[in-house]
């Protein structure tokens, strides 16, 4: 169990919105300071005054996640106005739906610097104050896309996939050095946000089609809140939706019988949605 409690704090990127606004709104709940950030500056401001007209304690910055210089920053600034840092929660993301053959060079690395390389940048950022303040915890948001693929998103599926690898290695590493920081993943499943229109690509009727299945998802504060409380439970690894363990599954199955790939996906959409 973490008890941040009253006092402690947090930092969110992609805050302005969706699950990082569910996660602020979660931790803020707990009474804990939030320093909100997100690179929509206008989105921002509008999240920020609403938390703290309804009382709580929040900052906002206009961050980048994808300029490390910024994040460093960040933490400075966090620690410089509210004392220390508990929790950073690196859950800015991007996504592209888009055929592997139509992939452009600028759209792969916008999508692996945005929802890859930033929760290096963020770890990076923050880490070394938790280590010195001897308390701290890292999360970052990966995706079902982390367990296994869904066709004509590879990049945001590499990456996905590289969120889980890498905070499990931050998770290992700290085990290793018998350090009292501690990191965690969240792994959501379809939540009703915005992702898809803000996705790059340009086919209308794909985009179109995954946001109306999105919007069909979960209650981005829900999601939050399971955040929030697995993070406090002490959980690495929190899912939003226990239904798709089924699929990742068949995909080890898969891959230890007969080295096949996995089945098409035959998402369980409608008790998915139920159980949102
Ligand atoms: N919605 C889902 O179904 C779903 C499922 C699995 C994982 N996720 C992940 O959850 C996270 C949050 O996504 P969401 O669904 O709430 O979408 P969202 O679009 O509502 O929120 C993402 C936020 O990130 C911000 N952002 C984008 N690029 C940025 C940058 N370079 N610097 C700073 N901020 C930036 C956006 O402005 C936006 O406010 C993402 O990492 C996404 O991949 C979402």
């Amino acid at each position: 169990m973490i008890n941040f409690g009253d006092g402690g704090v947090a930092v969110v990127t992609g805050a302005a919105g969706g699950i990082g606004l569910g996660m602020t709104r979660a931790a803020a709940a707990r009474g804990m300071a939030v320093m909100m950030t997100d690179a929509d500056g206008e989105r921002l401001a509008e999240s920020a005054q609403s938390l703290s007209d309804a009382g709580h304690h929040i900052a906002q910055r206009v961050v980048d996640v994808t300029d490390p210089t910024a994040l460093v920053a960040l933490a400075r600034e966090t620690v410089d106005e509210f004392g220390r840092v508990d929790l950073l929660c690196n859950n800015a993301g991007i996504t592209l739906v888009t055929p592997i053959n139509e992939i452009t060079l600028e759209d792969w690395h916008r999508v692996i610097d945005i929802d890859l390389n930033a929760v290096f940048y963020g770890v990076r950022a923050f880490l070394p104050i938790m280590l010195e303040q001897g308390f701290g915890h890292l999360n970052a948001t990966a995706s079902a896309n982390a367990w296994r693929s869904d066709p004509m998103q590879a990049p945001y599926n590499a990456a996905k996939h590289g969120v889980a690898a890498l905070m499990e290695s931050v998770a290992l590493d700290l085990r290793e050095m018998q350090s009292t920081v501690t990191a965690s993943v969240l792994n959501p499943g379809p939540i009703a946000t915005d992702l898809m229109l803000r996705s790059l690509g340009e086919d209308d009727e794909i985009r179109t089609e995954v946001h109306g299945l999105l919007n069909a998802g979960m209650d981005p504060d829900k999601a939050g809140r399971i955040a929030i409380d697995g993070i406090v439970e002490g959980r690495f690894w929190i899912f939003t939706h226990p239904l798709i363990f089924g699929t990742i599954r068949d995909r080890l199955d898969a891959a230890t019988t007969d080295g096949s790939l996995p089945p098409e996906l035959d998402w369980p959409w409608e008790e998915l949605f139920a159980s949102s």
